[in-house]
C-alpha cells in the first residue's frame, strides 16, 4: 500500500499557461542534483538523523512495549506535556489511527489503553479544566522538551509535580512522570536523572518538529495502542525512495513543485486532507514548512525573506467556506488535497425523498462516494480556475501508510529547503520570542536583551481606539 502524489493539476497540460512545464523542471536538473547531494552528505555527517530514525529503534521500540504493558494496567489518562513538534505529531499520529471519538469510548473498547490528552498551550483555564477530568492517582504524564528549557512545557511539569507529589506523596508521585529528552542537554535530562524519572532519549541529530518518529511520538502512540513498528516501516519505506531517480521519489517532486511555485509567487501553501483523520496531520504540517523554511536569511547568510505560509482546510467542511477564495481568489496558493481510497468505515443514505430530485439522487449512495466525487468535484473546480494543486493519496489510513505519510512530509521539507539554501534546520524566529519572554521575567543571562526590549518604541494612545 504505497502513497501516491499526483501532480498533473500542476502542469500546463492541465491549467494551461499558469502551469508548470516539463521543460521547467528538465532546467533544474543540476539544483535538483545539488541539493540531492546535500542530502546525503548532510545525512552522512549526522545533520539529519531523523532519516535513520526507521531503521535504528530496535531496541528503543521494545523498551517502550515493555513500558506500555507495565503501566497500561495502572493508568486511565496519559497526558502529553509539550509543544510545537512535541506535540502536533502524537496528537496527529493518534488522531489519524484511533477512534474519533476515542476518549469517549469505555475502557474495554480502548483495549484498556489509557484516554489521552495534549496539553500544549499555557492558557491557564486549559490546566485547570484538565484537572477536573483527570484522576491523577490514574494518570502518567509525559514531559517531552528536547531542550528541556520550554517555559511552556517545564511550567506544566513544575505544577503537575507539586499536584502529584501533594496528592500520592513523593515516591508514588515519582512513578506518573515520564520524560522524553535529549540525552545530555538541558533541564529536564538533569531532573529527570537526579529525581528518578522513567526517561526515553531523543538522540541529538533529531530537532523538534522532525522527531515524530523518535520516542516523542512513539511512546504517546504507543499507549494508545497504535503500531508503532508499522509507522517505522512505512516511513523506511519512504526513505529507501531517496535512493531512486527525483522522478520515482514523491517526497522531492513535492519540494520541487512548490520551489517552482514560490518562484513564480505561490506564497501559501494549503493543505486539505478530504478525511477527518487527517485532519491534525495538517496542524502538524504547518510548523513543519512554516518553521523549517520561512527564513530571513539563506545559507551564506544574505537575506532572502523566503517561505510559504501554510494554510489549513478540510474537505468537504471548507468547500462551504475556503473554497470560494481558493477558486476565483489571488494565484498564491498552491493547494494539496489529500484522499484516501478506503475509509475504514462506510455509511450508505437511505433512498428516501425519491420524488424530489434534489435529493433523490443521494439515495442508495455511501457517504464515502459523496466525499470522495466531492474532492474529485473540488479538484475540477480549482483546475477549471488555474489554479496549481496536486493530490496525495493513501490506499487506507494505515500505522503504515501514516508513516510513509510523514517521512513524506519531513523528506520533501529538507529537500525544499536544500533547493532554497537555506538552513530547514533551525528557528531564529522562534528562539526569539522565547528569549524575549525570559528577558521579561528577568531571567539571568538575558539583561542585554531586556535592555533591548525596554528601548522599543512606546505604544502610543493616538493608536489606540
Ligand atoms: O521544531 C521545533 O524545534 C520547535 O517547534 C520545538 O519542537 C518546540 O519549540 C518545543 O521545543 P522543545 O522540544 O525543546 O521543548
Amino acid at each position: 500500500m504505497k502513497l501516491k502524489l499526483d501532480y498533473f493539476n500542476m502542469m500546463k497540460e492541465s491549467i494551461g499557461e499558469r502551469g508548470i512545464a516539463q521543460s521547467d523542471i528538465d532546467a533544474m536538473a543540476p539544483q535538483i542534483e545539488a541539493a540531492a547531494a546535500a542530502m546525503e552528505k548532510k545525512h552522512k555527517e549526522g545533520g539529519m538523523d531523523w532519516r535513520d530514525l526507521p531503521f535504528n529503534q530496535n531496541e528503543v521500540v521494545k523498551d517502550i512495549q515493555s513500558y506500555v504493558n507495565e503501566m497500561k494496567p495502572q493508568i486511565e489518562a496519559f497526558v502529553v506535556l509539550g509543544i510545537g513538534g512535541s506535540a502536533l505529531g502524537p496528537l496527529a499520529v493518534q488522531q489519524a489511527l484511533n477512534h474519533p471519538y476515542y476518549n469517549e469510548l469505555p475502557a474495554e473498547k480502548r483495549d484498556g489503553f489509557p484516554r489521552l490528552y495534549v496539553v500544549d498551550n499555557v492558557d491557564p483555564e486549559r490546566l485547570v479544566y484538565l484537572f477536573n477530568v483527570l484522576d491523577l492517582s490514574k494518570s502518567l504524564f509525559n514531559v517531552i522538551s528536547k531542550s528541556g528549557s520550554t517555559s511552556e512545557t517545564m511550567s506544566q511539569f513544575m505544577i503537575i509535580k507539586e499536584r502529584l507529589e501533594e496528592e500520592l506523596g513523593k515516591d508514588k508521585a515519582k512513578n506518573h512522570i515520564v520524560c522524553t529528552t535529549d540525552k545530555e542537554k538541558g533541564n529536564l535530562i538533569t531532573i529527570a536523572k537526579t529525581e528518578g524519572y522513567k526517561t526515553f532519549i531523543i538522540p541529538s541529530g533529531v530537532g523538534g518538529r522532525f522527531s515524530e518518529l523518535s520516542p516523542v511520538g512513539l511512546l504517546p502512540a504507543a499507549f494508545c495502542g497504535i503500531d508503532i513498528q508499522g509507522l517505522l516501516d512505512g516511513a523506511g519505506a519512504m526513505e529507501k525512495l531517496t535512493q531512486e531517480a527525483f522522478d520515482k521519489n514523491p517526497a522531492y517532486m513535492y519540494a520541487i513543485l512548490h520551489y517552482i511555485g514560490m518562484q513564480r509567487g505561490k506564497n501559501i501553501s494549503v493543505m486539505m486532507p478530504y478525511a477527518d483523520s487527517l485532519k491534525f496531520i495538517s496542524d502538524w504540517y504547518a510548523q513543519l514548512w512554516a518553521e523549517s523554511l520561512g527564513k530571513k536569511h539563506d545559507l551564506n547568510g544574505k537575506e532572502v525573506y523566503v517561505g510559504q505560509t501554510p494554510v489549513k482546510a478540510l474537505g468537504a467542511t471548507d468547500q462551504h467556506s475556503q473554497v470560494q477564495l481558493y477558486t476565483e481568489g489571488p494565484f498564491d496558493k498552491i493547494i494539496v488535497l489529500m484522499g484516501v481510497d478506503e475509509y475504514k468505515e462506510t455509511i450508505t443514505i437511505p433512498r428516501i425523498y425519491g420524488d424530489m430530485p434534489s435529493l433523490g439522487f443521494l439515495g442508495g449512495v455511501t457517504h464515502n462516494q459523496l466525499i470522495q466525487t466531492e474532492q474529485v468535484a473540488t479538484e475540477y473546480a480549482l483546475t477549471v480556475a488555474g489554479k496549481m494543486n496536486m493530490t496525495i493519496t493513501l490506499p487506507k489510513v494505515t500505522a503504515n501508510t501514516l508513516g510513509q505519510l510523514l517521512h513524506f512530509f519531513e523528506l520533501a521539507t529538507a529537500f525544499a529547503g536544500e533547493l532554497m539554501g537555506i538552513n530547514a534546520f533551525d528557528q531564529p524566529g522562534v528562539e526569539e520570542g522565547k528569549n524575549a519572554t525570559y528577558a521579561l521575567f528577568g531571567r539571568p543571562g538575558y539583561e542585554d536583551k531586556k535592555k533591548e526590549l525596554d528601548a522599543r518604541p512606546k505604544k502610543d494612545s493616538k493608536y489606540m481606539v
